[in-house]
């Protein structure tokens, strides 16, 4: 069992990664953490109490955390892409259940200095949460596992400018801080996550048995994720940028990695948010050393993402 502290900004690939974490039996997701970016700080916790109702997984600890990045004034919001509320055109009971008080940063810290050597941070929004943690604790770099990030893109054009990946961009302050935390880190950025598409195909399996809640959120948050990649991106699916960065967690050799010394640009005119990677024969030694993610073969991942939802729906039922 990989016991897991998500931190979110849900966002429908956000959602679909919580689904996944809450069904995969080798995971257990001790804590979600929840952070402005593809909806605001509210939407995004509320998204993710609502959906973890829906999945009766409401003793899963969600802890609010920053509204703003480091330095103020970045990107807000991304209703194009996930739309009005963050979940594409799915609607979602409102939650019973309110955020835990505690701030998700503290939150981290306690999670971590209860549980040392034990639990992997997987970051899925941009990095203000975990970089205020590692500044308020810095002796929690030792204690947690592994730190995975979604976010970035090596050799990949940028999805927000042309070479900078949102998560990275909306906050690279942060993302700075923590990749020169001394946490060790892999980065599931956009060379891999674009690789991995959910299909027009699968999104129509999943209508034709909403019937079921779970299934119906899926159709229905995934087909305008989709409608978006289609009309900027041309491509015929949507990616599974966060699902993947979760599932790497649990299981590392879904990709093929590369130890670099990467490095987070951030007082570029042009290049603010950039990850760049040392790729040289004798690179600056400077650098914190990341595994990257630079290859993926998508059909597995496609194969055992489908296949943990549907076991976790069928059980649930
Ligand atoms: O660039 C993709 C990332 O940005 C994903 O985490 C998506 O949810 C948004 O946060
Ligand atoms: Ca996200």
């Amino acid at each position: 069992m990989k016991r897991v502290i998500l931190d979110v900004d849900t966002g429908v690939d956000d959602a679909l990664a919580i689904m996944y974490g809450v069904l995969s039996d080798n995971l257990t997701i001790e804590a979600i953490c929840t952070v402005g970016g593809n909806t605001g700080i509210e939407q995004a916790t509320e998204n993710t109490l609502a959906l973890l109702e829906l999945l009766d997984a409401a003793d899963v600890p969600v802890y609010m955390g920053a509204k703003y990045p480091l330095k103020p004034g970045a990107h807000e919001g991304a209703s194009n892409v996930h739309g009005q509320r963050g979940i594409g055109g799915a609607s979602l009971r409102r939650a019973s259940v309110s955020a835990r008080s505690t701030y998700a940063a503290n939150a981290i810290i306690e999670h971590v200095r209860r549980s040392p050597g034990e639990l992997t941070i997987v970051t899925l929004g941009r990095l203000t949460n975990l970089a205020l943690a590692v500044q308020m604790a810095p002796d929690i770099v030792d204690l947690v596992q592994a730190v995975v990030v979604m976010g970035g893109a090596i050799s990949h054009p940028g999805n927000i400018t042309a070479v900078a990946e949102a998560n990275v961009y909306n906050d690279p302050e942060a993302a700075d801080i923590v990749f020169q935390s001394g946490c060790s880190i892999t980065l599931v950025g956009l060379d891999v996550t674009m690789k991995c598409l959910l299909t027009r195909d699968q999104a129509e399996l999943w209508r034709n048995r909403s019937n079921i809640p779970g299934y119906r959120f899926l159709y229905e948050s995934t087909s305008y994720y989709m409608d978006f990649y289609d009309k900027t991106w041309n491509l015929g699916g949507c990616p599974l940028h966060d699902p993947l960065a979760l599932m790497v967690a649990e299981d590392p050799t879904l990709v093929r990695r590369s130890k670099l010394p990467v490095a987070i640009e951030t007082t570029g005119s042009v290049t603010r948010g950039m990850t760049v990677a040392d790729r040289r024969v004798s690179p600056l030694r400077a650098w914190s050393t990341c595994d990257v993610a630079v290859d993926v073969d998508a059909a597995p991942v496609l194969e055992r993402f489908v296949g943990v939802i549907d076991r976790g729906l069928e059980r649930g039922r």
